[in-house]
């Protein structure tokens, strides 16, 4: 017990602690067709009326394909230890297989020199959702083949960036991937069937394991891991209704992917459910011999996607997984995504997380806010409610460092406002502000506020 003796405390991480921020590339890059690159599905999803609020696409968004430059600097006056983006397979790959888009490789590659120029480490993310049209054409995710795929293009990007790039993620929330693509048809491809969706989860995890085996093959010392969505999920009451609903968001939200990813297969509980639901017609017939094992290839770190809470009340609306808050918003509590702000959940997913599945190391690859502050006459975005909220979260972070999780990074979303899925450009991420009709940057405060926790490692 610590006596308080008024005096401030002071957090301070361990030695070489990465504080990154992280992007996507469908997200930030626009250039949506340039120099060779092929459609992506969510290239065809926004084209598409009705899919994204006000009829927004990432055709531009922030232009980073153009501005990397200047958006290096940016990091580097922020101070940034590590920088996480992702690459856009069809960029690299316009058809998902086949004939390499130099270009689009080269885009990559320059981006990396300028990232270690300046003294920053890159993380790649091999997936962040926007998968060549033409693979979704042959089925995308339900597919094996495109599982095969993603082995094979993983194999490639990394061959020919690995000599700098040390640090590989595979998948970004593939939970999220198979529910919201495939099950509620909220992203893209738009798909509405819990059948494909279960496949598509399959699938997902399989290519996960044949892309660490791939990086490896090339750079044995490569460091690679996945990246997993959360949320600290509660039940409603203590009845017995509740505690099984929760326990059932739990298995489809997180079980259901980390369990086989450490070696313990699809959890039995969730197997049931999706039958009894009429999810899985065939069975569990998608799983061929040997896949299980490809799954729980042992990776070097666990990401982990914190931003909220789930408070679950039963009954859950048949096969709508779905999200119950337990109080109306108010402004003190909730962001503006209108996700509640609980930051002892991070700690207890930190915490949980490791102590269950023991990962080598943990990185927190994705937390932030959304908050629409605009600047001041002066230039100054004085977003003191995202400042408040992640430094909640770094007081969680560093309680469970100090609880003994090996928690290696820490990458606030988003360097950048951006285009954020179906919500198009209504909800803002970033640490810097940007102008989507001038493409001007500026600061807000709380990334000058960062700086000095990176330049003191600590607060
Ligand atoms: C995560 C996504 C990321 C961003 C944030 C707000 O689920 O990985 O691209 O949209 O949510």
């Amino acid at each position: 017990m610590s006596m308080d003796t008024g005096k401030p405390i002071r957090r301070t991480f361990p030695p070489g602690f990465l504080w990154g921020s992280a992007t996507s590339a469908y997200q930030i890059e626009g250039a949506w067709n340039l120099d060779g690159k092929g459609e992506s599905i969510w290239d065809r999803f926004v084209h598409t009326p009705g899919h994204v609020k006000n009829g927004d696409s990432g055709d531009v968004a922030c232009d980073h394909y153009h501005y990397w430059q200047s958006d290096i600097q940016l990091m580097k006056e922020i101070g940034l230890k590590a920088y996480r983006f992702s690459i856009a397979w069809p960029r690299v790959l316009p058809t998902g297989r086949g004939q390499l888009n130099r270009a689009g490789l080269d885009f990559y590659d320059r981006l990396i020199d300028g990232l270690l120029e300046a003294g920053i480490t890159p993380f790649i993310t091999l997936y962040h959702w926007d998968l060549p049209q033409a693979l979704q054409d042959e089925g995308g995710w339900v597919k094996r083949s495109t599982a095969e795929a993603f082995g094979e293009y993983a194999g490639r990007v990394s061959r020919s960036l690995g000599d700098r790039v040390k640090h590989w993620i595979t998948h970004n929330e593939p939970e999220v991937v198979a529910t919201q693509g495939y099950h509620t048809g909220r992203h893209a491809p738009g798909l509405r069937d819990l059948n494909k969706a279960v496949w598509a989860s399959h699938h997902l995890l399989l290519s996960h394991g044949w892309a660490v085996q791939a990086i490896r093959s090339y750079h044995p010392h490569a460091e690679v891991g996945i990246s997993i969505n959360t949320g600290w999920i509660m039940a409603a009451s203590n009845g017995q209704a509740d505690l099984n609903a929760a326990r059932q968001r739990d298995g489809e939200l997180i079980r259901w992917f980390t369990d086989p990813l450490y070696g313990r297969g699809y959890p039995v509980d969730i197997v049931s459910h999706y039958q009894e639901s009429g999810g899985l017609p065939d069975g569990l017939n998608f799983i061929q011999p040997g896949d299980m094992d490809t799954i729980a290839v042992p990776t070097d770190f666990l990401g982990i996607n914190y931003y909220s809470r789930e408070v679950v009340r039963s009954p859950l609306p048949n096969n709508a997984p779905q999200q119950i808050f337990p109080a109306p918003k108010d402004d003190q509590r909730w962001t503006e995504m209108g996700w509640e702000i609980y930051p002892d959940g991070l700690l207890g997913l930190l915490a949980r997380l490791y102590f269950n599945y023991q990962p080598l190391k943990v990185y927190v690859t994705e937390n932030g806010a959304s908050f629409s502050d605009t600047p001041d006459p002066k230039g100054r975005v004085p977003d003191s409610r995202r400042r408040d909220y992640l430094r909640a979260h770094f007081i969680a972070a560093h309680r469970a460092i100090q609880a003994g999780v090996p928690l290696a990074g820490y990458f606030i979303w988003s360097l950048l406002d951006n285009f954020e899925w179906a919500y198009g450009y209504s909800q803002r991420f970033g640490i810097v502000w940007v102008d989507f009709e001038t493409q001007q940057r500026l600061l807000k405060d709380s990334a000058r506020w960062y700086r000095q926790i990176i330049a003191e490692n600590g607060f």
